[in-house]
């Protein structure tokens, strides 16, 4: 109270403890004036006194965290939450917009969108659980007073991951082309089998007859392709293995691949002639230079392994080796020299091809020369009959 005079005092209401707009927003004050007679007199006054809104209230979210999943596969534009952040004050100063926290990363503003003024969260991009398993969204709920208010909460997002990677098999190693010989049990290939996805829809089944199956430690299936039976590149020369690996996944995915192995010769195969004995006559006085016959044998192996050249291996009478001889490559055989049927009537020559593999084969066969009699022969005469024509000179 101050007194300027002896009639007028001024009161000055002064304010001792800070407002609260929020807890009382208006005060009603009654002040009473006593004077000092008997009985004394009181006037009153009524003071009303409202609060007028100061921005001292932060937007305040109702958690610190939210959690949420959401699968992979969910379709960009999809609103997945609610944002709801509040504030006590008034007016302007609980008008709230919703923003990500500053320093957000670049991937997350790419994938999310917040609506400013609804505080709807939408995906804007695609989720991939194989990518990131889960997102950290640090929110900011900002007032519209002066200075603005802020507060805050994270959202976190798991990625739930959806059946969406067939499992794909490649091989490690591969050695190929595959000897025919190569015994049982030779490993041809390493194959590698892993589902990108986890849990069941990443849990790989495999099939193949001639796979054995085994496990390795970090959850790939690692797979060796045995020899489980002998080759023959004459019946095969070609495998194709289609292997096949699904998943536990629902439904679930399959993933293929073509393994083509192809086998080398080996020589395995002897040359084989087409008849065991060829048969043959010729007149005795067949000239030098006729062909006797063309021997053939043919080898089911490949390359030099099937190639063959023929010799004579034994002849019966041996004088027939200066009657014939035979062409190394082509298995002709031609008269070298005369016949006589008064002296051989009858040849047998043992034929041999041979292939030229290591070790090389062979097989044999028999020729059988018939030598037929002609009339070269002049019967012989007594010399008594003869003479008198020798000698005989006409007379003169
Ligand atoms: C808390 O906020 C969340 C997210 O906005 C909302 O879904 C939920 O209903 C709120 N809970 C209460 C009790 O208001």
């Amino acid at each position: 109270m101050k007194s300027k005079d002896e009639n007028k005092i001024a009161v000055l209401l002064v304010l001792t403890k800070a407002l609260d707009r929020e807890t009382i927003p208006v005060h009603r004050l009654v002040l009473t004036a006593t004077d000092g007679g008997r009985p004394s007199l009181t006037g009153t006054m009524e003071l009303v006194i409202s609060v007028v809104d100061a921005n001292d209230n932060a937007p305040q979210f109702n958690q610190s965290v939210y959690k949420v999943q959401l699968p992979e596969n969910t379709v960009p534009g999809t609103v997945f939450f609610q944002l709801t952040a509040t504030d006590k004050d008034e007016g302007i100063n609980r008008e709230i917009y919703y923003a990500f926290s500053d320093g957000i990363s670049a991937k997350i503003q790419d994938l999310f969108k917040i609506d400013e003024k609804l505080g709807e969260i939408r995906t804007v991009g695609e989720l991939d659980f194989e990518d990131i398993q889960s997102y950290d969204l640090e929110i900011e709920a900002r007032d519209k007073g002066t200075p603005p208010l802020s507060g805050h909460c994270s959202l976190v997002l798991e990625v739930v991951d959806v059946n969406d990677n067939a499992p794909e098999v490649w091989v490690t190693s591969l050695s190929v082309p595959v000897p025919e010989d190569a015994s049982v049990g030779t490993v041809v290939a390493l194959l590698s089998v892993s589902d990108r996805d986890s849990g069941a829809n990443g849990r790989v089944r495999c099939w193949h007859f001639s796979v054995d199956l085994q496990k390795s430690n970090d959850g790939n299936i690692e797979l060796e392709l045995v020899l489980t039976k002998s080759l023959d590149r004459e019946t095969i020369p070609v495998h194709r293995l289609v292997l096949t690996a699904t998943d536990g996944g629902r439904p679930s995915l399959t993933g293929t691949m073509e393994l083509v192995i192809s086998v080398v010769d080996a020589n395995d195969n002897a040359p084989q002639f087409n008849q065991s004995v060829y048969k043959v006559a010729l007149p005795e006085n067949a000239t030098e230079g006729t062909l006797v016959t063309r021997v053939n044998a043919t080898d089911a192996d490949e390359g030099i392994n099937s190639e063959v050249t023929y010799a004579v291996t034994n002849i019966i009478p041996p004088s027939g080796r200066d009657v014939i001889s035979i062409n190394a490559k082509t298995g002709e055989i031609r008269l070298t020299g005369a016949l006589d049927f008064e002296e051989v009537s009858v040849f047998n020559f043992r034929i041999e091809a041979r292939d030229q593999g290591t070790p090389s084969l062979s097989g044999h066969c028999k020729v059988v020369l018939e030598v037929l009699d002609v009339n070269d022969n002049t019967p012989e005469v007594s010399g008594s009959l003869l003479k008198p024509l020798l000698f005989h000179f006409p007379c003169k």
